[in-house]
């Protein structure tokens, strides 16, 4: 934990005030408000850019506020809460009543989730009431992994950004909806299917029948650089040819630049799936700003711990195609 004394006293009395604040968690940071208050909320869609109908998660301190927030805590859910709470886990249950529809964007379900992150949960504590945080990007970008990134983002629209070091799992949160007897896998994150299935058995589903997880926006988590994944055995001659084209280029991968290859920025990231995941988002940030024409990601191993890189890789690439470049 690096955020000051008083660093957490004014983001408490920012969250009090109706203020925005950069909130670490243990996946990304969050910009968080008062998520009772209607006109706090409002700021969060304001400052991000974020349509009004994308809910967001409400972030708690301990397992028995859910009452306050769900109208049905299921069996299931209880069970994957004792399980992974606090932790990067997020259920959607179905809402309580007087839950603001500026959180759920409308609708009857709402996302909860208490973080393990050391000050989050010092801060819930203190300030008592739930935290509504979507990450603290811009819509559809990267989200932050350290205090720096929601500067960046964000500027002068947060009040406090609190600091609480590197995110330790740099992926956003799994969510798993427990509505109307199913549990559905609705986000991948370090806690995988199989996680969640030795808990509560064989899933019912993904989420694609279910409403609205901005999440699930094609185009999500991109960079302003065109991002290209590429198969490993393919990334040489990927890379000769956009250079013969003369384009500038930008480089993720499992392994270090062949010596000789020119003019490209080259970050090597690490080979377990964790860590990449830890440094995924920091790195596509810091190759981002080399403003190459192309950034080429080396396709990771497939396999169950590698689901969530997999999903964010897709849909950077995806934004990147919608934007042309
Ligand atoms: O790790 C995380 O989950 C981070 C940290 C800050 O906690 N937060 C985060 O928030 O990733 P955001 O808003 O970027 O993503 C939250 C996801 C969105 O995809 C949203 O649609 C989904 O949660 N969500 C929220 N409420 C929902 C609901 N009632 N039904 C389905 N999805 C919901
Ligand atoms: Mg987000």
């Amino acid at each position: 934990m690096s955020g000051s004394a008083a660093e957490f006293e004014a983001a408490l009395a920012a969250l009090r005030a109706g203020e925005l604040i950069g909130l670490p968690t243990e996946t990304v940071y969050g910009l968080g408000a008062d998520a009772a208050n209607p006109d706090a909320v409002r700021k969060v869609f304001a400052a991000k850019g974020r349509p009004a109908d994308h809910p967001l998660i409400v972030h708690l301190a301990d397992v028995s506020q859910v009452p306050q927030w769900a109208s049905e805590f299921p069996p299931a859910a209880q069970a994957l809460a004792r399980r992974y709470w606090p932790g990067p886990l997020t259920l959607v249950l179905p809402k309580a009543a007087g839950v603001l529809a500026e959180v759920t964007g409308g609708q009857d379900t709402v996302a909860l989730r208490v973080p393990s992150h050391p000050l989050a949960l010092a801060l819930l504590r203190a300030f008592g009431g739930g935290i509504a945080a979507p990450s603290a990007n811009r819509y559809g970008r990267v989200s932050p992994t350290r205090a720096a990134h929601v500067r960046e983002e964000l500027g002068d629209a947060v009040a406090v950004v609190l600091d609480g070091g590197d995110c330790e799992v740099g992926l956003e949160s799994t969510i798993v909806g427990c509505v109307d007897g199913r549990v559905l896998l609705l986000r991948p994150g370090r806690i995988t299917r199989q996680d969640i299935e030795a808990v509560v058995g064989p899933l019912t589903g993904s989420g694609v029948d279910v409403p609205r997880v901005p999440g699930s926006v094609k185009s999500h988590y991109s960079p302003r650089t065109a991002v290209e994944v590429v198969e490993p055995g393919d990334l040489d001659s990927r890379i000769a040819q956009l250079q013969r084209q003369g384009l500038k280029l930008a480089v993720l991968a499992r392994r270090s630049a062949p010596a000789g290859t020119p003019a490209v920025a080259w970050i090597t990231a690490p080979q377990d799936a964790a860590s990449f995941g830890h440094d995924l988002y920091a790195s596509l940030r810091t190759l981002d700003a080399q403003r190459a024409d192309r950034l080429l990601v080396e396709a990771p191993p497939h396999g169950e711990a590698w689901v969530a890189v997999h999903d964010r890789l897709t849909r950077s690439a995806a934004g990147s195609d919608d934007e042309g470049t």
